[in-house]
């Protein structure tokens, strides 16, 4: 546990304990989140973890290990006086989450050292897993009213969007601390309803290939809060309280159309795959991934080259269907692949990217996996 050994070397103790979250993608349900709208996200086996122990004169540590072993320190800081803008960097992830954790009675000090294995910058959350094996840490080590876990997600949402400043929806955290092993969890935001749905891909012959196209373009924070901003103003000129009410959308000025048309088509389909999941029919939600992605590069915008030349090579080669995943603009697509057509479906993918001189992308099997918990 490279977390705990790292605690050793830094500390020269034991930590109190180990905490761990990990990263997800997103089967599908893109930009709806922040419009009260529907996910299915499911969690990776890639985690953060994080050592961690109290301390009793209100002062924060954090320590981060990379998987080359170099180290970077943060602090100490006094939890009493973190503000927002205060600190910038990596280090405003842990320290937003112990200051909404503050306002919330849990104001204790402590030593945290992070490390884990969730890929950096490709969309797969590793920034929301580190926060909420952060706050599980703080929660654990300090005495307070503790929330429920879909709670919890709103609170470092909110340490998110006002101590980082990413105005974020709730997607990450909610995915991290809530999937369970072996499904997908479906959320209406709205509501904040939440349902497991089983999602055995293998049992069916299925596998989600992941495809790190390993890019990750500038423009994806500005866009990113263009996108929300335009969702709002869409969602006000039609007299509604978000585009999750939306059905009727042709008289919206020919900027914000399309984006309105996303978000109502995209939970429509976010729905049909939900239904098509719950009757033990994975094989039948291929062209509703596929026709996410097409509204995401056409209409939403938020798409680059190479997450589109992913997904074509992999459709190409046999993929049932397959979209980008996440924020947008590089990070990772995923393709759902019968497992017979994996390895054709691969070589296509390395064939495309080489052809146009990318990088080669990095592809791995996305298997649900546990949501976030105290190892030890
Ligand atoms: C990022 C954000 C999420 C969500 C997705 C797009 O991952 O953190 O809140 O908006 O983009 O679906």
């Amino acid at each position: 546990m490279r977390a705990a050994e790292a605690f050793r070397r830094e500390h020269g103790r034991d930590p109190a304990g180990v905490w761990s979250a990990p990263g997800r993608v997103n089967l599908i349900g893109e930009h709806t989140d922040y419009n009260d709208g529907f996910v299915l996200p499911f969690a990776l086996p890639f985690r953060i973890a994080v050592a961690a122990t109290a301390r009793d004169d209100g002062l924060l540590t954090a320590t981060t290990v990379g998987d080359d072993g170099v180290t970077q320190h943060a602090g100490p800081v006094a939890v009493a006086e973190l503000h927002p803008g205060g600190v910038t960097g990596w280090a405003a992830y842990p320290c937003g989450v112990a200051w909404v954790l503050r306002d919330h009675g849990f104001d204790s000090g402590a030593d945290l050292v992070i490390a884990g294995d969730v890929p950096t910058g490709a969309g797969l959350s590793s920034s929301h897993a580190l926060q909420c094996a952060v706050a599980l840490a703080l929660f654990d080590l300090g005495s307070g009213e503790k929330p429920s876990l879909a709670e919890l997600a709103r609170w470092i949402q909110r340490s998110e969007n006002d101590f980082v400043g990413a105005p974020t929806g709730l997607l990450d955290q909610t995915a991290s601390l809530c999937c369970v092993d072996a499904h997908v969890l479906f959320v209406d935001v709205r509501s904040g309803e939440q349902e497991q749905i089983p999602f055995d891909a293998a049992a069916h012959g299925l596998e989600v290939l992941a495809i790190d196209t390993r890019v990750r373009h500038s423009l994806a924070d500005s866009a990113y809060g263009d996108r929300r901003k335009g969702c709002e103003r869409a969602a006000e000129l039609l007299g509604l309280p978000s585009l999750r009410d939306a059905r009727e959308v042709s008289g919206l000025p020919a900027d914000l159309l399309p984006l309105a048309r996303h978000v109502v088509s995209e939970n429509e389909r976010v729905l049909r795959t939900a239904e098509a999941l719950r009757a033990q029919a994975p094989g039948r939600i291929g062209d509703l991934l596929t026709e996410s992605h097409r509204s995401l590069r056409d209409d939403y915008r938020v798409s680059c080259v190479e997450l589109d030349v992913a997904v074509e090579a992999a459709v190409g080669a046999g993929a049932l269907g397959a979209r980008m995943t996440g924020g947008g603009f590089g990070g990772t697509a995923i393709a759902l692949v019968p497992v017979e057509r994996v390895a054709r479906v691969r070589s296509a993918v390395l064939a495309a990217f080489a052809e146009r001189s990318f990088e080669a992308p990095r592809m791995f099997p996305a298997v649900p996996s546990a949501g976030a918990g105290r190892e030890f």
